[in-house]
């Protein structure tokens, strides 16, 4: 934690000095009190600190949280040697792999980045939108008619069957359906890999050892179908034989990791961002109906929903140097945090900000650096396009196809769910079924 200039204003000259922030609380209990109230949390010491102030957070010490457009800019344009991110996801090292464009940083991580971008290049998502309303219409089918059940889960089917569809390339059926299985086994059992003290064998048994038979079972089925893929030659519109065609020289282990580098780093995140944007919707009836009527506001009402609601709420950098930020000075180390919640949440930039109101995106593109849900820089998300050409297939096509209304008017809470932000209940709804 930084010795703090505790109740100081926000410096207006730049000063070697580290950023304030609270420093009664040691990291850990710090850390447990932030998570269980972090946006409440948040909101006070940015009205004690102002934009820029420093908390313990385990594991990061200091997490200097950045709440300034002027300020996210210098990150996320600053120099990839000293904005490291790769370190910082290295808990994600055992399901994602070595070769992983999410662990790396600076000229490895630039390269690797470079082969992954082609196939997810705006206009190309096209091709998949058939796939994508298919597979929505599919999932609504199985929806209870007239009974409460959760939004989320079945968003998550919805985003795992496109990923296996468009990226990995699978078609329905067999290898698709054992695929599905055991990589909705695998995710579950991630959870053993986000705590370091968890990760040892207990003589073939424990969280661990399940977690590592669930990860070979999913690798064998990964390593078959890009030989095969590899034997059936060009062709294809997936993202695989996209980087096979682009990328022949790639290892069968650097395709694997990439493949799952996509669908850990696609799935969860698209999945719930629609639950949120369902349960905003529900609760504004004439804004759902506006949005059944027309594409571009839906578009504009995802957006407005990932900013009232993200999904991610910090971009981290780990920062190789000392760097200048707010006037303050953050030491080699210091890990920055773009808070998502406290750039969303910036009356100056939108007017009544806790409003769900899509107008705001009408006509006009986000502005890069207040509306960061996909990060920023040479990090940013590279499967935004992808996400929110899928977002707007698969929301359009449930709108069309049935109404839903929420099963408890009251808005849902948020609740933690690693590193996301997810509704506490699901996205709880009822549907009925139209004409
Ligand atoms: C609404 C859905 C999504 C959200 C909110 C989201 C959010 C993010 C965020 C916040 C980052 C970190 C950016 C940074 O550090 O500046 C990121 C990175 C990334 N995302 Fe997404 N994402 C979404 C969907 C997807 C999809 C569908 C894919 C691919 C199929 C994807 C692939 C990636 C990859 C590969 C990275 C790492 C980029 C790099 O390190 O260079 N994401 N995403």
């Amino acid at each position: 934690m930084s010795t703090a200039v505790a109740e100081a204003p926000p410096a207006v000259a730049v000063n070697a000095s580290p950023p304030p922030g609270p420093k009664v609380l040691p990291g850990f209990v710090q850390g447990m009190r932030m998570l269980l109230t972090e946006h409440r949390m948040l909101e006070r010491y940015r009205a004690r600190y102002g934009d820029v102030f420093a908390i313990a957070v385990w594991p990061f010490d200091p997490l200097v949280v950045v709440a300034d457009p002027a300020e996210v800019r210098r990150i996320f344009t600053g120099d990839p040697a000293v904005m490291h991110a790769g370190e910082g996801n290295g808990i994600l090292g055992p399901l994602v792999g070595p070769h992983s464009v999410l662990l790396l940083d600076e000229g490895e991580h630039l390269r690797r980045r470079k082969l992954l971008l082609p196939p997810f290049h705006g206009e190309r998502m096209r091709v998949y939108g058939d796939v994508m309303r298919e597979l929505a219409a599919a999932e609504v089918e199985r929806w209870p008619a007239g009974e409460p059940f959760a939004l989320l889960p079945a968003m998550q089917r919805v985003t795992l069957r496109i990923i296996l569809r468009t990226v990995f390339g699978m078609q329905e059926g067999g290898g698709m359906d054992r695929l599905e299985r055991d990589l909705t086994r695998l995710l579950r059992y991630s959870n053993a890999m986000m705590t370091p003290a968890l990760q040892r064998d207990f003589a073939g048994r424990g969280p661990w050892a399940r977690f590592k038979r669930a990860r070979d079972e999913v690798d064998a089925q990964l390593f078959d179908e890009i030989a095969w893929r590899r034997a059936a030659g060009a062709g294809g519109d997936d993202i695989l034989s996209m980087l096979l065609g682009a990328t022949p020289d790639a290892t069968d282990a650097e395709l694997r990791d990439d493949l799952i580098t996509l669908l850990v780093a696609g799935h969860e995140t698209t999945a719930t961002t629609m639950a949120w944007t369902l349960e905003r919707l529900m609760r504004h009836p004439e804004i759902l109906a506006h949005s059944r009527e027309d594409g571009a506001y839906l578009d504009a009402a995802v957006r407005e929903a990932q900013r009232v609601r993200p999904v991610i709420t910090y971009v981290m950098r780990q920062i190789t140097a000392p760097f200048r930020v707010g006037g303050y000075t953050a030491p080699a180390g210091a890990t920055l945090g773009t808070s998502v919640t406290l750039m969303h949440r910036r009356a100056d930039l939108y007017p009544e900000p806790h409003a769900f109101r899509p107008e705001r995106f009408l006509g006009s593109k986000p502005d890069t650096y207040g509306w960061v849900p996909f990060g920023g820089g040479v990090r940013r998300c590279l499967g935004a396009a992808f996400a929110q050409y899928e977002m707007r297939q698969v929301l359009s096509t449930i709108l069309e196809r049935c109404d839903l209304r929420p099963d408890d008017p009251r808005p849902e809470r948020h609740r933690r769910k690693m590193i996301t932000f997810v509704p506490a209940r699901g996205a709880r709804a009822v549907m009925t079924p139209r004409a």
